[in-house]
C-alpha cells in the first residue's frame, strides 16, 4: 500500500480549492491585506491552489508552470510586515474553520504556514 500524502489525506483538489477560495474572499476584504493584492484575485487564487497542492505533497503543479517557488523572493516587491503576516494567518485560520477543516492534519498545516508566513516578513515598520 502506497503511503498517502497530506494532500490526499486532506481531500485533495476539492479541499484545496474550497480552502483557497475561502481564504482569498477574506483577504479581499481585509483592510491590511487588500491594498497589496490585485483587485482581481483569479490568477493569485489559481497559483495558490497550485502551490498548496505541492506544499502538501501532491502533484508539483506550481513548479511545472512557474519554476522554483522562491517564495521569499517573489514576496519582496510587497511590504510584508509582522502585522500583515498575522493578518494572512488569521484569514487562513478562518478559512479552515469555514470549510470545516479539523484535526491533526489541519493543525500540522497551520503550524507549517505560521513558519512560512514568518519567513515572508521583509519589513519591520515601527508601531507594528
Ligand atoms: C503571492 C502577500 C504569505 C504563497 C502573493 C502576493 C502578495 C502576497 C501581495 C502577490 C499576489 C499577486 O500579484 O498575484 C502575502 C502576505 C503574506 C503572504 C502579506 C503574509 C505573510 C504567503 C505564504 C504563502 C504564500 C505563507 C505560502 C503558503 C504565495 C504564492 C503566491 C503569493 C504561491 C503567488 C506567487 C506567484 O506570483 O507565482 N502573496 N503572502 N504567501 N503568495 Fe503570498
Amino acid at each position: 500500500e502506497k503511503v498517502k500524502s497530506p494532500y490526499e489525506l486532506l481531500g485533495g483538489e476539492h479541499t484545496i480549492s474550497k480552502l483557497v477560495d475561502a481564504f482569498y474572499n477574506r483577504v479581499a476584504s481585509h483592510p491590511d491585506l487588500a491594498p497589496i493584492f490585485p483587485i482581481d484575485l483569479t490568477e493569485t487564487t489559481r497559483k495558490q491552489k497550485q502551490f498548496l497542492t505541492q506544499y502538501l505533497g501532491g502533484p508539483a503543479l506550481y513548479t511545472e508552470e512557474h519554476g522554483h517557488p522562491m517564495l521569499r523572493a517573489r514576496h519582496l516587491p510587497f511590504e510584508i510586515t509582522p502585522a500583515r503576516a498575522k493578518a494572512w494567518l488569521h484569514c487562513m485560520h478562518e478559512a479552515m474553520d469555514e470549510i470545516g477543516l479539523e484535526g491533526p492534519l489541519r493543525d500540522e498545516l497551520y503550524h507549517r504556514l505560521i513558519l512560512t508566513a514568518q519567513h515572508m516578513v521583509n519589513s519591520h515598520e515601527q508601531n507594528d
